[in-house]
Parts: structure tokens; sequence; C-alpha cells
């Protein structure tokens, strides 16, 4: 491993690409070196390009300030200034796998946020608490793409990084059968805020698209084995999900009804919950929670403004754990969308990427 590693954001003036370079700001591994958009912001000083658009709690950062935005496009300028990329892009889909599979193929490896590559059977897609091992991968994406060190991984969707942790630590022992999810997500998931979508000020829109797809269908991915070079997702347990768009900043809440195989008692959930931990934590990554899973005895928490930010907004809070009468259990649980959701846990998968070795 490295002392310090090179980085760039690919989107860095968007609302993923803000928190990455927030994020990169005294990083002990990774240095903010470059910052890639589109042509629009191309040559402008990075706050000159961002102008009334950052939307982050903190101030920018004084050394990104002054950082001169590069096109995207540009890959082979891009690629040779750092060691790896983290890409968070509004482009079409079949844009953004060729504009990241470029990148790889220049051998800088691409740390991804979007969803363009997720069900490439060769790429990584990975929440380093549950499916570290999937990293193993990559090399046969490298033997695909004709690389030594290029390669592309990717982190799941937002709207599934509450559900899914809660669900993990209950699968081996009990056997999760079926799972109806609805989730409350916030607007800074469709990269807006209030200024730029007033619309959703004392309102709730109940389509997000392509959401429900992703929300059913990512975690069997996540659960899935490696064979033959490939990543087969997982056939149970059965997802259905409901996905509604709700007037908060940040922070997606789910209500989740979960049936079990051998029903657990609520002490053995809760137990479960509170002994959890992954290689995130083994490896003491620098972004990685201390207690992943957090559970709140009080009836009205976890609570989106006041639980989001727990542990760096990189924890799950989960609440309201009780019997349910056509499910066996119901029970809340939150997580900051473009934190653990998005840019933070981009941030988590690179360095569990560079704590074992793959972006050396
Ligand atoms: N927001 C979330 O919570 C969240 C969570 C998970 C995943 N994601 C995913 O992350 C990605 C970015 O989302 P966002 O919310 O950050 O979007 P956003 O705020 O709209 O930002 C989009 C970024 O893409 C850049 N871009 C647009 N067209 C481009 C082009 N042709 N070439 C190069 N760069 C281009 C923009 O640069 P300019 O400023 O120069 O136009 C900007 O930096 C999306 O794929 C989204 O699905 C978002």
């Amino acid at each position: 491993m490295k002392k310090q590693y090179q980085v760039g954001v690919v989107g860095a003036t968007g609302m993923v690409g803000q928190r990455f370079v927030s994020l990169l700001e005294n990083h002990p591994w990774f240095h903010l070196a470059v910052v890639a958009a589109s042509p629009r912001s191309a040559g402008k000083r990075y706050e000159d390009a961002v102008g009334s658009r950052w939307a982050m709690p903190t101030p920018m950062p004084a050394q990104a300030k002054e950082l001169i935005v590069m096109d995207a496009s540009d890959v082979e300028a891009v690629a040779s200034k750092v060691d790896f990329v983290f890409c968070a892009v509004d482009m079409k889909k079949e844009e953004i796998k060729a504009l990241e599979e470029a990148y790889a193929k220049a051998e800088c490896p691409v740390v991804s946020n979007n969803s363009a590559h997720r069900f490439t059977p060769d790429v990584p897609m990975v929440v380093p608490e549950i499916n570290a091992d999937h990293i193993r991968i990559i090399e046969d994406q490298r033997k695909r793409l004709g690389t030594k060190r290029g390669f592309v991984a990717v982190k799941s969707n937002c709207s599934l990084q509450s559900y899914v942790p809660a669900l993990h630590p209950l699968m081996a022992d009990f056997g999760v059968s079926k799972c109806l999810v609805c989730t409350y997500q916030a607007i800074s998931g469709a990269g807006k805020t209030f200024e730029t979508w007033p619309e959703m000020v004392d309102n709730c829109i109940p389509y997000i698209g392509g959401e429900e797809e992703k929300s059913e269908k990512e975690p069997l991915k996540l659960w899935g084995h490696i064979e033959n070079g490939q990543i087969v997702p997982a056939s149970s347990p059965a997802i259905t999900a409901q996905c509604l768009r709700i007037p908060v900043s940040d922070g997606h809440m789910a209500a989740v009804f979960v049936s079990f195989d051998k029903k657990p008692t609520k002490e053995q959930i809760l137990e479960k919950w509170a002994a959890f931990s992954g290689p995130a934590q083994e490896l003491e990554l620098p972004s990685a929670p201390k207690q992943f899973l957090h559970y709140f005895e009080e009836d009205n928490r976890p609570q989106t403004k006041l639980d989001r930010n727990l542990e760096n907004g990189m924890a799950v809070s989960i609440g309201r754990l009780r019997e349910d009468t056509q499910y066996d259990y119901k029970f809340v649980c939150l997580s900051h969308n473009t934190l653990r959701g998005a840019a933070g846990g981009g941030v988590l998968l690179a360095e569990l990427l560079a704590a074992k070795g793959y972006l050396d």
C-alpha cells in the first residue's frame, strides 16, 4: 500500500462529486489532485465552475477552490495525473459505461457511484461490511479489459443502504424468506436542493425512475457468489419495494417488513445487530463507522434530521422492531444517502481496495 494516493473526482461539480471533494479534505490516504466535469465546466477554477451550486454543509475546501476543472473526456490527461478516480456523472448509461471503461483501459482504476456498470457480471458491487470478498473478481475483469491495473468497481444504490445492512446479519442463522420495503427518499438523491427543486416543498412524489427495480434487484447481487469469473446473484430473498420522494434534504428512511425461514426472537435480532461488524471495521478503514448498526429503543427514532449524521453519516440507524400480523417482524431504518449511500460509501470502498493492494 502507498502512503498517499493521488485522486481524481470525475463529475466533481455535481452533488455527489461535491461530497467526494469534501470527504477528501484531510483524508489520511487520499489527496485530491484532479477535478473533472463536462466541457461546460472545463477550464474554470473549481470554485467558479460550481458557483452557487455548492450544497455541502461545510465550506468548499480551500485547496479544491483553485484546481482548474479538467474535461472528463480527456481520459489520458486525467489518468496521467492520478492513481485512481471516483466517478459520479449525470450522463446516458451507455456513455457512462464507455467513459468508465476508457479510464480503466488507461490503467486508471474507477470507483463509481453510477449505476451503469452495476450489473456487468465481472464488476464488483460492494458494501465493504457485506461482500468485501467480491473484489477478487477484479482479476477476471482485468483479463477481459486487457489491463494490468485498471478496473471498475461500483457501490450499490443509495435506497438499499439501510435495509440490506439490517437484513444481512440475520440471514445465516434465520434465513430471510421475503421482505417488503417502502423507502422515503431525500431530494439530494436526485442531485437537488429545495432551492433547485422548490416543487418538493410540502410535497411527496410517489415515483423515482428505476429506483424500485434497483431496490429489489441490487441486494441479490450483493448477496451473490463468484463462479467462473462472474458474480452470480443470489436467488432469494424475494424483495418488493415502493420508493417515494419526500421533502427532506438528506437521508433515506425505509419501512421494512420481513419473514424468516426460522423466526428469531426479538432479542436474537437485537443481539445480531449489536454484534455485527465486517471487514471495514476489522481493517480499521479510516471512513468505517465503529458501530455499523445502531438500534434506538425510543418509539420516535430514528429521525431523519436527528440521526442521519450518525458516525459521520456512515452508520445505519434502526428502530421500532416489533412483530407484525402478516410478516414475522417490521422495523424502520435510516442511512445518509450522499454519505453512506453515495460518496462516503465510495470512499470506504476505495479504502478497502487500497488496503487490499488493488490501487498499487
Ligand atoms: N445524489 C445521490 O444521492 C446519488 C446517490 C447514488 C448515486 N448517484 C449517482 O451519481 C451520479 C451523479 O449524481 P449527482 O446527483 O451528483 O448528479 P449532478 O448533481 O447532476 O452532477 C452531475 C455531474 O456530472 C457532470 N456531467 C454531466 N454531463 C457530463 C458530461 N457529458 N461529461 C462529463 N461530466 C458530465 C456534471 O458536470 P457539469 O457541472 O460540468 O455539468 C456534474 O459534475 C448519477 O449517476 C447518480 O445516479 C447519486
